[in-house]
């Protein structure tokens, strides 16, 4: 088994401090994609997993078993880099087999699972040929197999597509993901791509400054951000945020008056709040409309419009100067300086307080009963 088990894992160069205290569970088999912005320390535990660094402090532990001071090779760990680091001078072939022969493996059993990796990455044609006679999607695909015929306990991934085209990206993308139900592996994996995160990860792990901001499953965090932070991180383009001042609590609600002077109320969780508290509302491009006849609509003009063939974003500007975006499906026929109505339904907002911190959402997704909403509530406050 290769559950993943790290523990208050700290990391400083120096006497810089860039990891202050990772916690963080992975069961095997486990899909699990790191995400945050440049220099948050992403690939720093990746290679602290890897043990291509030491930790400062904490303990990490593979299968059960405390890897604190052991060397790379002996972890079961492979680690496949944006940068693909193949052997210039070596085939296909020869970099795929290096790890085995160096391990000893026989030659038989080298052929045997080279070819096999070969087969599934689609590559076994190109075992012959040198890396630079190859494009970067294949090279990126060697990298990778040379990562599979180990047999690992754990894949680390860093970046692993960012140097490919959109469409190899696409492909690979889809190529890792059916991998990964084949070979059953553990993975830990690093991208700035959404939707590499969103389509790949069992569980998503969004890091803040060398912090672990909030973990949980794509849909988990799409719907139930924790923080201000992760809710502008995932989805793209970004939560729209307005400034809100709360009018009117009750139990399942509350009633704010936006900084542009809209009224509207919104289902989340209201014990802790009080009255002309200052909150931060927050509605995704893809819930705005441009419906009038929606539950609360606001007033705004058009600042641009980028169309993408299958939608519209649409660049707007309110009363009061907040800037929004909202998405639209299909072309647009809107046109810069437009005034429009930008409708919403409030079940689909989300209310943080001044310490950016979400207030639980009571009606996201659909709407549900009271047990369940204990359940959510239990399930995000773990
Ligand atoms: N060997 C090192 N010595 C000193 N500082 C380092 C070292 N390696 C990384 N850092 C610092 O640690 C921080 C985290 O770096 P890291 O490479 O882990 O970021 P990242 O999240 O992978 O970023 P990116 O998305 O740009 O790859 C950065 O501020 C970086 O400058
Ligand atoms: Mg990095």
């Amino acid at each position: 088994m290769a559950d993943l088990k790290l523990t208050d894992v700290k990391k400083s160069f120096g006497n810089v401090a860039v990891l202050h205290g990772i916690d963080l569970d992975i069961k095997h088999g486990e899909f699990v994609v790191l995400v945050g912005a440049s220099g948050c320390g992403k690939s720093t535990l990746l290679r602290l997993i890897a043990g291509l660094d030491e930790i400062t402090s904490g303990s990490m532990e593979i299968g059960g078993e405390e890897v604190n001071g052991i060397a790379p090779a002996k972890r079961g760990i492979a680690m496949v880099f944006q940068s693909y680091a193949l052997y210039p001078h070596m085939s296909v072939f020869k970099n795929m087999a290096f790890g085995l022969k160096v391990t000893g493996s026989d030659k038989a059993s080298i052929q045997k699972k080279v070819e096999q990796a070969a087969k599934t990455l689609g590559i076994d044609h190109l075992l012959k040929r040198l890396p630079r006679e190859l494009s970067g999607g294949q090279r990126q695909r060697v990298a990778i197999g040379r990562a599979i015929v180990r047999d690992p306990k754990v894949f680390l991934f860093d970046e692993p597509l960012s140097n490919l085209d959109a469409a190899l990206r696409v492909q690979t993308r889809v190529e890792i993901g059916k991998l990964h139900k084949e070979l059953g592996a553990t993975i830990v994996y690093v991208t700035h791509d959404q939707v590499e995160a969103m389509t790949l990860g069992d569980k998503i792990v969004v890091m803040n400054a060398g912090r672990i901001e909030q973990c949980g499953t794509p849909l988990q965090l799409y719907q139930h951000p924790q923080t201000l932070f992760v809710a502008g991180f995932i989805g793209s383009p970004k939560m729209n945020f307005i400034e809100g001042i709360v009018k009117h609590i009750s139990e399942d609600c509350l009633v704010l008056t936006l900084s542009d002077g809209t009224i509207t109320k919104a289902y989340v969780d209201s014990s802790g709040c009080n009255l002309d508290d200052v909150v931060t509302f927050g509605i995704r491009p893809e819930h705005l409309t441009e419906d009038s006849s929606a539950d609360v609509s606001l007033l705004a003009t058009v600042t641009l419009v980028e169309q993408l063939g299958e939608a519209s974003y649409l660049y707007l500007t309110l009363a009061d100067g907040t800037e929004m975006v909202m998405r639209t499906s299909g072309e647009s026929t809107t046109i810069i300086g437009e005034q429009v109505e930008v409708g919403f339904n409030p079940e689909s907002g989300h209310v943080f307080d001044a310490d950016g911190g979400a207030l639980t959402r009571l009606r996201a997704g659909n709407t549900k009963s009271v047990a369940e909403l204990a359940q959510i509530k239990a399930q995000l406050s773990n």
